[in-house]
């Protein structure tokens, strides 16, 4: 049985995966990509963020991300929108600006406006706000938090309510799988902006992890998280480890990648599971931490890896 399929007979959403406007032509992956009963739920992986559709101030190109957007539609896949503000993938003229507090602000409902807005109706859900903390849980000091601190988040959600009042706003970061400190300091901010009335429904956990080190309070974080009322979901998944490729790692990742899935079958209000692709073909691991790699369920032949059997053990134990 398969990965989708499972993971709603386990009473969830979905199961999905990121995808690229580079790698939809190549054939064999693009059939796999639209294997419903593996895939229920496609993120962009970069053609939705702000370099890509606001390159230059006011001006919307959304070519790329409705090529994504469209495919998934036609295969009756669920989207989730990635990503309204980041301090990555900025243009230029964003980041040099130096724009004071109210011009920021405006810049920023009006990107999460227009940007949520083209998609309204389309999207499951959007990571609204992505990555705002620093491993500490303090906030991270992007551009938009030195010019205006955290009004930028509320300002953010409030744009993409009014956009889009029936898609799920999250916000969405890496290392808060397990509880510590960013995983507070995700926790505060939330219970903040629910007394504020802000609209948030949901946490992202990225979940960018690596080979015999899932953080053993996985369950119990997510359980935390959902136990503010908001939905949870697996965001980025992937499990790296320092290459060469051994069957010994290959087991230890089938294991991890169980783990992980056992932990948001366990919590109801995990509502799915996405991977940040799905094979080691398109793996943005091996670019950015060298020597490490293999992160994926697929390997670069596009042949299942021991993790996918342990994704359909996590799901089906
Ligand atoms: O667009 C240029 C292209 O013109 C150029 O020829 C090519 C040469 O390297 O680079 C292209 O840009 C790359 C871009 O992906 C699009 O392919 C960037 O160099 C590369 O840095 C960028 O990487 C993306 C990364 O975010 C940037 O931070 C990854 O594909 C994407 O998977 C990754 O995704 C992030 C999530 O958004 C947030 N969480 C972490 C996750 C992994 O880093």
């Amino acid at each position: 049985c398969q990965l989708n399929t499972l993971a709603v007979r386990a009473g969830k959403k979905y199961f999905g995966t990121a995808t690229d406007n580079p790698e939809l032509g190549d054939a064999p992956y693009v059939a796999q990509l639209g294997n419903t009963a593996d895939f229920n739920q496609i993120t962009a992986g970069n053609s939705m963020k702000w370099d890509a559709t606001e390159p230059s101030r006011g001006t919307f190109t959304f070519a790329n991300g409705d090529t994504v957007a469209n495919m998934a539609r036609n295969r009756g896949q669920l989207l989730r929108g990635h990503t309204c503000v980041w301090h990555s993938q900025l243009p230029n003229w964003v980041t040099s600006g130096n724009f004071d507090n109210s011009t920021l602000l405006s810049i920023v409902q009006n990107h999460c406006s227009t940007l949520v807005s083209h998609y309204r109706g389309q999207m499951y859900s959007w990571d609204v706000v992505n990555e705002p903390f620093n491993e500490d849980g303090s906030f991270r000091q992007s551009v938009f938090f030195q010019k205006t601190g955290t009004a930028y988040i509320a300002t953010a959600l409030r744009a993409a309510r009014n956009a889009d009042p029936n898609t799920k706003l999250y916000i969405n970061d890496f290392n808060i799988e397990g509880t510590g400190a960013k995983s507070t300091g995700m926790i505060n901010l939330v219970r903040s902006l629910q007394q504020q009335n802000v609209p948030i429904d949901g946490i992202g956990v990225q979940a960018h992890l690596i080979v015999g080190q899932i953080p053993s309070s996985i369950q119990q974080n997510l359980q935390n998280f959902a136990n503010l009322g908001v939905e949870v979901a697996i965001t980025e998944l992937d499990i790296r480890m320092t290459l060469p490729v051994t069957q010994q790692k290959l087991e230890q990742q089938q294991e991890d990648y169980r783990t992980v899935i056992r932990a948001c079958k366990a919590v109801s209000r995990c509502v799915g599971v996405t991977v940040w692709d799905w094979t080691d073909r398109y793996s943005w691991v091996p670019g950015v931490f060298t020597g490490e790699g293999a992160a994926c369920p697929w390997d670069e032949n596009l042949a299942k890896k021991p993790a996918y059997q342990g994704i359909v053990d996590g799901w089906s134990q």
